[in-house]
């Protein structure tokens, strides 16, 4: 790489506690520390990225900063024996575009160890049509696998902040392999696309939202992944079947539930924790393998829109508002 080599990428400055966004051409020398550089073709606007956009949550600690937590694209040189150039590969996590620069650039350079080759039949765009946020709704459902759900179990599985980004690829997953799935959206205008993703019914978040009558309540859900935590999640462990897991996967209204110990002392009910950032690399190949298979292409065509990277910054309110349907791809101009 020429020393004058430069690349383009959306970069975060801070100036009086307040963090702006701006297309620069950035040295490929101020690239970080890493053995393999990435040509980054597609990157995604996930919730955390809304968060880091803004500035919120102390996620990054240091400016002027590259964000961007995942990245899909092409390896340019690799010090790896793992890989070579040519290689597509995808990266989810590992606090890339939190505490290193992310794939909101041209160019992305990263430790070996936190790439995934795609599977043949994902080209980059899609893979980041899926991204961060459909790679964790596939670990969320490998979750509910490894503690007994099945498609013949009693009930439907519910997905909240079901028109989302986690939600919509959940959604989708869950109904091609096999299970009813009940959808929880705060959204009337959603509730077609839904349908269409796969949807067997519609719950009102409103519902959801509604205070248990008791710790226990009628047992309903077969197993649930839960993108919203607050009342939602307090009321849907009330419900779910006996020795049924929910997946806690995010946060989309508060970090906070009301919680009762109960569902779990009387009906062996497991809240199972998803995180996506340090899952090990054998999980990740498995998810993606899995996404390549299970992921109807033609659903996650349908939640997909594309943007281009000057505009992520205008997105990252809306995502945090809950006004994002499905997944937005972002694209890194070469
Ligand atoms: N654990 C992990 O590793 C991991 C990985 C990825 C994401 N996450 C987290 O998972 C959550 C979902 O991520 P995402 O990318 O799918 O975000 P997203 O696209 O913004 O979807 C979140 C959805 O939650 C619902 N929602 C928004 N505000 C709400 C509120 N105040 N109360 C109740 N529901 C609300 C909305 O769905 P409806 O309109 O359909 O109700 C919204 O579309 C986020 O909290 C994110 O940080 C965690």
């Amino acid at each position: 790489m020429g020393s004058s080599e430069t690349f383009s990428a959306l970069m975060l400055r801070e100036r009086d506690g307040k963090v702006s966004a701006a297309m620069e051409e950035v040295p490929a020398a101020d690239l970080p520390d890493g053995d393999v550089t990435v040509a980054v073709e597609y990157s995604t606007l996930n919730y955390k990225d809304g968060m880091i956009l803004k500035g919120l949550g102390r996620l990054v600690r240091s400016y002027p900063h590259v964000p961007g937590i995942d990245f899909a694209g092409t390896v340019e040189s690799s010090d790896s024996a793992d890989f070579k150039p040519g290689d597509r590969v995808v990266l989810n996590g590992w606090m890339v575009g939190e505490s290193r620069w992310g794939g909101y650039g041209a160019k992305a350079r990263v430790k070996s160890g936190w790439l995934v080759k795609l599977p043949d039949n994902i080209n980059s765009k899609r893979a980041m049509a899926v991204g961060t946020a459909g790679y964790t709704a596939m670990l969320a459902v490998m979750a509910l696998e490894d503690h007994g759900l099945t498609p013949d179990k009693e009930g439907d599985v519910l997905v909240t902040g079901a028109a989302g980004g986690v939600g919509s690829v959940a959604v989708a997953i869950l109904a091609s392999l096999g299970y009813r799935v009940a959808a929880s959206t705060g959204r009337d205008s959603e509730h077609d696309y839904l349908t269409d993703l796969g949807a067997s019914s519609i719950v009102p978040r409103a519902e959801l939202e509604e205070t248990p009558k008791g710790p226990l309540t009628s047992e309903r859900w077969a197993g649930a992944i839960d993108n919203v935590c607050g009342p939602v999640l307090a009321n849907l462990l009330t419900s779910i079947r006996r020795h049924g897991s929910c997946a806690a996967v995010g946060l989309a209204a508060k970090p906070t539930w009301d919680g009762n110990i109960i569902p779990f002392l009387l009906r062996g009910v497991n809240l199972l924790g998803i995180d996506s950032g340090f899952c090990p690399i054998e999980r990740r190949v498995t998810a993606w393998n899995r996404l390549s298979k299970e992921l109807p292409l033609a659903k996650l065509d349908t939640m997909t829109r594309v943007v281009p990277l000057a505009e992520a910054p205008d997105l990252a309110g809306e995502i945090l508002a809950g006004r994002v349907r499905g997944r937005t791809v972002i694209e890194v101009p070469s």
